[in-house]
């Protein structure tokens, strides 16, 4: 067999029209739509785009927005399940389980006409910041929250969370976190849930296998790792060690590098301008200086140690973003997760629409 790629590096695997990269100019857009742009739609307008292809008209809009709303209740029998989910486990194992149980309440599982597809996806998209919050406030020991049909997917969100309506700049942030979260071509997840499609299981299936590759620390659970990396340097002037340490024990720094990106992942940007305006209006600049200031030392470590800079990635600054969020560490990864379900789907649709089971081959040694 010719040469192996050590992590499939550089290798073209299938053809899609969801999302382009390009790595070397720092860009990304989905369906053909900039990603900055979009950041500026609704997540509802973005999750139909990725869903169905196109933009939706405003009544077109209006009506998946409804649709949407009228599925963000969970069946009554999940809240037992949900209950029973509770005894001390990570957030997104607690995910992974929530959302194996729903599709047993879901009457087209196994029904996969593509009009059943899309009812599952609207019933997925829908159902998983519910159920984020409700297993989040199983955990900290409080009553979950019903969903407020007045808020948009985000705002809704947190306030099923913690029981505030957010303010306009959070609602905001959480809106453009889902988005920017919402697709990113073949990535760990994404490759895995449509090797799950490609044998044609259904749609939870796929979904489930998608959570458990985002896990993993060198994918979406990077953006714990952030969080958790903030709380440990604790101020800015402690960055250049926490830095130096973790170098000279060649140990990663959370949220830097990319397999794709070799300047400045445009995901970063958008995050990071956000940071610094909820930095501001929370008044306490401490977690985007301390970032800012890490960012700044990992550019010129890097020059210096391999000649060539190392750039944040997208869980850098919505690591940030969710410190001002009160979003707990635990639960970054399942949040991650809200916004890449609809990308997920996306994927699983293309690969149902033009299927062949993909199997690669070892080489043996
Ligand atoms: C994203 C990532 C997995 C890409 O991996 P990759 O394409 O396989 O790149 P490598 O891990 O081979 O990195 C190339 C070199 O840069 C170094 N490097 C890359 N990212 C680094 C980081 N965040 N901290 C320290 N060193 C890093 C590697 O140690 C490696 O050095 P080596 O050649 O001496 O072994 C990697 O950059 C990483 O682990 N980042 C931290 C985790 C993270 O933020 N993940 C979220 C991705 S969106």
């Amino acid at each position: 067999m010719g040469d192996i790629k050590k992590g499939l590096e550089g290798v073209v695997a299938l053809d899609t029209s969801i999302s382009f990269i390009d790595g070397l100019q720092g860009i990304l857009k989905y369906r053909g739509i900039e990603v900055e742009h979009l950041a500026e739609m609704s997540y509802d307008a973005v999750s139909y785009l990725l869903i169905n292809g196109i933009l939706p008209d405003e009544q077109e809009l209006t009506d998946y927005s409804s649709r949407l709303k009228n599925e963000r209740f969970l069946h009554h029998n999940m809240a037992d399940v949900l209950k029973i989910c509770e005894f001390g486990i990570e957030s997104l194992d607690l995910l992974r389980t929530a959302i194996s149980c729903s599709a047993h309440f879901d009457t087209e599982k196994d029904i996969h006409s593509p009009e059943a597809n899309i009812n599952k996806a609207i019933r997925l998209v829908a159902k998983f910041p519910t159920m984020v919050a409700a297993l989040e406030r199983n955990r900290i020991g409080v009553e979950p929250i019903g969903p407020n049909n007045d808020l948009s997917h985000g705002a809704n969100f947190l306030y099923m969370l913690t029981g505030r309506i957010p303010t306009d700049l959070e609602a905001e942030a959480i809106e453009k976190d889902f988005i920017l979260s919402a697709e990113h071509e073949l990535n760990p997840s994404t490759f895995s849930l449509r090797i799950a499609a490609s044998t044609l299981s259904d749609l939870y299936s796929a979904i489930i296998c998608g959570l458990c590759t985002l896990k993993g620390p060198l994918h979406g659970g990077a953006r714990k790792g952030v969080m958790d990396m903030l709380d440990e340097v604790i101020s800015p002037d402690n960055a250049e060690n926490y830095i130096q340490d973790k170098i000279s024990k060649k140990e990663k720094i959370m949220g830097f590098g990319h397999r794709v990106y070799k300047t400045y992942d445009p995901r970063a940007q958008v995050y990071k301008d956000i940071a610094r305006r909820i930095s501001l209006e929370n008044g306490d600049t401490v977690w985007y200086d301390m970032a800012e200031k890490l960012e700044h030392i990992m550019y010129h470590e890097f020059i210096e140690l391999r000649g060539k800079p190392i750039y944040p990635n997208v869980d850098f600054y919505s690591a940030v973003v969710y410190k001002y969020l009160d979003i707990p560490s635990e639960l970054a990864t399942s949040v991650f997760a809200i916004g890449r379900v609809s990308g997920w789907i996306a994927h699983c649709l293309e690969q149902y629409s033009d299927n062949r089971v993909i199997r690669p081959r070892a080489n043996f040694v």
